[in-house]
């Protein structure tokens, strides 16, 4: 959304600075007085929030990386060697860690945000395009930074996950190699994925530059999905979102704190406390929280399809599940944005995310425990939960997402944000 710029240079500096590379004006225009809606909540402070999670990610990361060294020989014992003798280090390791669980726990409330108000409709497709590269980069940083603890579920959580590539006919096992440097999880791969753990955090930061700069084209959306239309819709950023989204943060901080200090391996796998051993398979092999929904849609995968056998069906229901995101713009078809005035789509949506949430849950388990418990005489296996969980993900992209915004009458829409913000406030005197 472009703005007159009411930036002034007040010194001898800023003005020769401006005249020559104007970063301070940009600055100042972008998170100064950029118009933003007036009637954001604060479901809107995660973007901060997260770009809060990428700097503590770098920051203790490239401290750790000081003292770790990537060797199959060492590794473990380096990783501990920070927990137990360099300064702070086990406080440097716990947030690392946590910090990565609370990275995505912010950042699946943000995917879901931009889903529910409709974020990711015209004119912000790219934006939200920016953002699955930026989710993609996310999980290929993760999946490379638990490896290089080199406990048991680094090394097998390695294994299992660079072995599905195998299922590609032709290509995978090439592909299996190179991701390897060799023909199995050894130092070669340990190596090269601590060279990729440094180095994607900072593609992604390149990625968030564009989404923010995607971002600033079009404006933010907000609540009621309707388009700024005038400056009565807006108010300068600052103080009005640098002060909330603070607040934001601040509570946000609150709950990472809590991790840290007192449940800092809750999130993570106690097998990963024993040193990797090549020939001792773990009884059950798991990756973080956060991919197992699409472990579950992997694994759900137990029967062939015509060529196409079981393993390469998981491998591409996997990826195609992150793929669909791509399409979502595209697949809607609804011309009104936020889910508030879309009463047939919002029960689907919270379908959805219990659909997410329950997939998460079945990946955590074997395919073969009981949905209902060891002795319950119902016979419902976790795998089948998984497909019809797995199935739902699907439908819900490519039929009811489609569907429902051809065939629903929304309810009615304000005018404008300004109208909307107004009318709940003379309810309110109303009321009093
Ligand atoms: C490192 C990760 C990310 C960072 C730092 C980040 C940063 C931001 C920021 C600062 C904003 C503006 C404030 C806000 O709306 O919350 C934003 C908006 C947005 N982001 Fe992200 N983002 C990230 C990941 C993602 C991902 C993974 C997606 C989707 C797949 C996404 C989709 C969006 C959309 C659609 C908006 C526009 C929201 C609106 O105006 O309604 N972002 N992001």
């Amino acid at each position: 959304m472009s703005h007159e710029s009411t930036y002034q240079p007040n010194s001898g500096f800023t003005r020769w600075l401006d005249a020559r590379l104007p970063v301070v004006r940009l600055m100042h225009d972008s998170f100064g007085t950029f118009p933003t809606p007036r009637n954001l909540n604060y479901w809107w402070t995660f973007g901060g929030i997260l770009t809060f999670c990428l700097m503590v990610q770098i920051a203790t990361g490239i401290t750790m990386a000081m003292h770790y060294t990537a060797n199959v020989d060492l590794a473990f014992a380096s990783t501990e060697h920070i927990m137990r003798d360099v300064n702070f280090g086990w406080l440097l390791r716990y947030i690392h860690a946590v910090g990565s669980s609370m990275f995505f726990l912010a950042v699946y409330i943000h995917m879901f945000r931009g889903m529910y108000y409709g974020s990711y409709k015209a004119p912000r497709e790219m934006l939200w395009i920016l953002g699955v590269l930026i989710y993609l980069a996310m999980m290929a940083t993760a999946f490379r930074g638990y490896v290089l603890p080199w406990g048991q579920m680094s090394f097998w959580g390695a294994t299992v996950i660079t072995s599905i590539f195998n299922a590609i006919p032709v290509i995978g096992q090439p592909i299996q190699d190179w991701l390897l440097g060799g023909f199995a999880v050894g130092n070669a791969a340990l190596t090269r994925f601590f060279a990729l753990h440094y180095l994607l955090p900072f593609v992604i930061f390149g990625l968030v530059l564009l989404h923010v700069w995607a971002l600033h084209v079009p404006g933010n959306n907000n609540p009621t999905g309707i388009e700024v239309k005038g400056p009565q819709d807006t108010l300068p950023f600052h103080p009005y979102y640098t002060v909330k989204d603070a607040f934001g943060l601040v509570l946000f901080m609150l709950v990472f704190a809590f991790f840290v200090f007192y449940a800092p391996n809750a999130l993570g796998h106690p097998d990963n406390y024993i040193p990797a051993n090549a020939m001792v398979t773990p009884s059950h092999i798991v990756p973080e929280w956060y991919l197992l929904p699409f472990y579950a849609i992997l694994r759900s995968m137990t029967f062939d399809i015509w060529f196409l056998d079981a393993k390469l069906l998981g491998v591409i229901a996997m990826f195609g599940s992150i793929f669909v995101l791509f399409l979502l713009p595209w697949l809607d078809t609804s011309k009104v944005k936020s889910l508030r005035y879309r009463p047939m789509m919002q029960p689907f949506f919270w379908l959805f995310v219990l659909a997410c949430i329950g997939l998460g849950w079945v990946g955590a388990g074997t395919p073969d425990d009981q949905v209902f418990g060891l002795n319950s005489p119902v016979d419902f296996k976790m795998v089948t939960l998984g497909q019809i969980l797995t199935a739902f993900y699907f439908i819900y992209f490519l039929v009811i997402v489609p569907l429902v915004g051809i065939m629903e009458t929304p309810k009615p829409m304000p005018a404008s944000i300004a109208d909307s913000v107004l009318k709940g406030r003379s309810a309110a005197a109303a009321a009093e």
